[in-house]
């Protein structure tokens, strides 16, 4: 009997086990960081030639990680600049177009200039979108939607609170979270309601698109419900 395939459109990712990474090697957490940013840009490459993938959204900095020690977190500010910087010709290279979601109000004006600069520059391309989650947390971004809703005396309706969601209204198929741990922690609650779960050991630095690969030939056979029979 032959099923129709699921077409995967939109793929999370919370990518986490950077710290864990470079503590097994003995090595200072940050440099679990570098390593892992890499791997970001190799999931990119993937998806940019996937035939059927128009978004990747990264998890990579949540509301809650202000609450690391200082030295750690103005090292990922660090990197996420100058990792942005050297990057654009990578998003040339791939075709790849770059966005964000999250309150990056909160980052300091030059890396908020860096975000859109990227952003101006990489508008074109559309092999695929790769949303970074920068100072995200969905919690905070349902209740901001849900109090614009109210204060311009609109609905709150699936629909418009959907619509008014910062990541654009778009399902995820398929959400992936590396390092072992089965939990969302505040990733996209709304966004994941039907997504397909993956979860693996792996930590962050390891992933590769070929494990990448085998989780997606899983998901394409996968029956999705949706509340169906
Ligand atoms: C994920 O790796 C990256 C960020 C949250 C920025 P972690 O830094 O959470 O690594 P572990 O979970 O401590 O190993
Ligand atoms: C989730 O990982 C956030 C990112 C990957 C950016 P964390 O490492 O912060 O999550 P918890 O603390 O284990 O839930
Ligand atoms: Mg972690």
């Amino acid at each position: 009997m032959s099923k129709n395939k699921n077409i995967l459109k939109h793929l999370a990712i919370i990518m986490d086990g950077n710290g864990r990474w470079a503590k097994e090697r003995g090595l200072i957490r940050t440099k679990g960081h570098e390593k892992g940013a890499e791997v970001t840009r190799e999931i990119t490459r993937y998806c940019a030639k996937h035939p059927t993938i128009e978004t990747v959204t990264f998890y990579a900095f949540s509301t809650e990680n202000w609450k690391r020690p200082k030295y750690e977190v103005n090292f990922l500010m660090k990197l996420l600049d100058s990792w942005l910087r050297n990057e654009l010709e990578t998003y040339h290279k791939f075709g790849a177009r770059f966005e964000t979601v999250g309150n990056i109000e909160g980052f300091s004006p030059k890396l908020q200039e860096t975000i859109a600069y990227i952003k101006k520059e990489t508008a074109h391309h559309t092999n695929v979108t790769q949303i970074l989650a920068l100072n995200y947390g969905s919690r905070e971004e349902i209740a901001k939607a849900a109090s614009r809703l109210a204060n311009r005396n609109e609905p709150i309706t699936e629909e418009s609170l959907g619509n008014e969601l910062n990541t654009p209204y778009s399902d995820i198929d398929m959400m992936v979270r590396t390092s072992g741990e089965i939990r969302l922690s505040n990733f996209l609650l709304w966004q994941l309601s039907y997504s397909e779960l993956f979860f693996t050991k792996t930590l962050w630095p390891d992933f590769t698109a070929k494990e990448l690969e085998e989780m997606i030939e899983q998901y394409v056979n996968r029956e999705r419900r949706f509340g169906g029979v």
